[in-house]
């Protein structure tokens, strides 16, 4: 998209010595100022720019965008019209808002260039703006590609083994699993391994392979589903199961209605005093995050619920809490020393400093929630 006309001839600027009204080709120059000014405009000829912003699509930031963008522009010597200034708006709002919907991993792409290689600030600059908006399949496949290691941690959660522990007293192969988001199957494989049946859903195809290898090579009872747990196409075994869990994946919601949605399903497909567990960051009570936090914290992979949400969702499901922890103090003091942190990335994250950068503590955590179908 070209927000504004690629050649702009700088005659607009009164500060140009060569604007038509500030000459007079008659007279000699002799004025030292003068000629400084016009050996200036000879310099701004010379320089060239080049580059690019990216920022996160977050849509409630458009007015500090553009004023970022404009003091970028003024610094490089240009000066847009009222006309260009409302088409730089409208592209910037409509981009910030498109590319966020689809994904909050959407960045706003503003690059800037010469009219051509040989032409300097005085012609103007091109402006190419547009979004970049992967989805979180691609994301994943990217963190598989780039980064060394394992990428959510290589023990299950303590948590998730806590809960499966208290089932033992009865035949583990009778007591199907169904683990939500399962990624590399930190949690899936320790569980089919204890002999439990497990189903696994995942989203991110570069996942489901590496689900489906281990199951297989490792002959375990694992069942790999592909696809989006709050697509309604997806069938899901209905009083099946005795633990449901989603670690790490309500963060990835884009609104509370999903939220409602996953954990309705997750109710209709639980047995009868069946357990269910998630984690999510729930805000402190009090704290009202605003639009622009909300947003950011999508950016953040940190999606928030504040408490009145979530007990407004609870209200309307078959289901009693029966624990409500911070995931950070419970996985510190169970895991084993050599396994924590989990993830280099997971002390900061759990505790929303991903979101509020710094030492402080703000008002926000990832807990583990625990419920029992009533
Ligand atoms: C942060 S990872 C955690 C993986 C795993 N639960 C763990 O704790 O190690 C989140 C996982 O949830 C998956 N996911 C996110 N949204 C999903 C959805 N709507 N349906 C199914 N899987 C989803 C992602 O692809 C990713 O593998």
């Amino acid at each position: 998209v070209t927000a504004l006309p690629p050649d702009r001839p700088d005659v607009s600027d009164s500060s140009n010595p060569l604007n038509p009204s500030a000459n007079s080709p008659e007279q000699a120059i002799v004025d030292p100022n003068l000629l400084e000014k016009i050996a200036y405009y000879k310099v701004k000829s010379l320089t060239a720019a080049r580059g690019e912003l990216v920022m996160p699509c977050i849509p409630s930031l458009k007015e500090r965008y553009l004023a970022q963008i404009n003091a970028l522009l003024v610094a490089l010597g240009q000066n847009f019209s009222a006309e260009e200034k409302q088409a730089l708006d409208q592209i910037v709002g409509k981009h910030l808002e498109a590319g966020f919907a689809k994904s909050p991993y959407a960045r706003l792409v503003f690059r800037y260039s010469p009219p051509s290689p040989t032409m300097g600030l005085t012609k103007g600059l091109n402006i190419n703006i547009n979004a970049e908006v992967p989805s979180t399949e691609e994301k994943y496949q990217r963190w598989v590609d780039t980064r060394e290691g394992a990428l959510f941690g290589t023990h299950a959660d303590t948590k998730v083994i806590e809960v499966v522990e208290s089932l033992l007293d009865a035949d583990p192969t009778h007591l199907p699993i169904l683990d939500i988001g399962a990624g590399t199957g930190r949690n899936t494989f320790p569980l089919a391994q204890m002999g439990f049946p497990v189903d696994a859903i995942e989203l991110a195809p570069v996942f489901v392979e590496q689900l489906q290898e281990t199951a297989t090579a490792e002959s375990l009872n694992i069942n790999v589903i592909q696809g989006n747990v709050l697509d309604p196409e997806l069938k899901l075994r209905p009083a099946h199961y005795s633990f449901i869990f989603a670690s790490e994946v309500i963060p990835h919601l884009r609104h509370i209605d999903e939220v409602e949605l996953l954990l309705a399903r997750m109710c209709d497909c639980l047995r009868s005093q069946g357990l269910l567990l998630f984690n999510l960051f729930l805000t402190d009570e009090g704290y009202e995050p605003t639009t622009m936090i909300r947003e950011l914290a999508q950016v953040a992979w940190s999606f928030l619920v504040t408490p009145t949400e979530l007990a407004t969702v609870m209200q309307k499901l078959p289901l009693e809490i029966i624990a409500n922890q911070l995931v950070y103090d419970y996985e510190k003091q169970h895991l084993p020393d050599e396994a924590w942190p989990p993830t280099n990335w997971f002390p900061s994250w759990s505790r929303a400093r991903d979101l509020f950068p710094g030492d402080r503590q703000p008002p926000v955590a990832l807990r583990w929630i625990l419920c029992r179908r009533t």
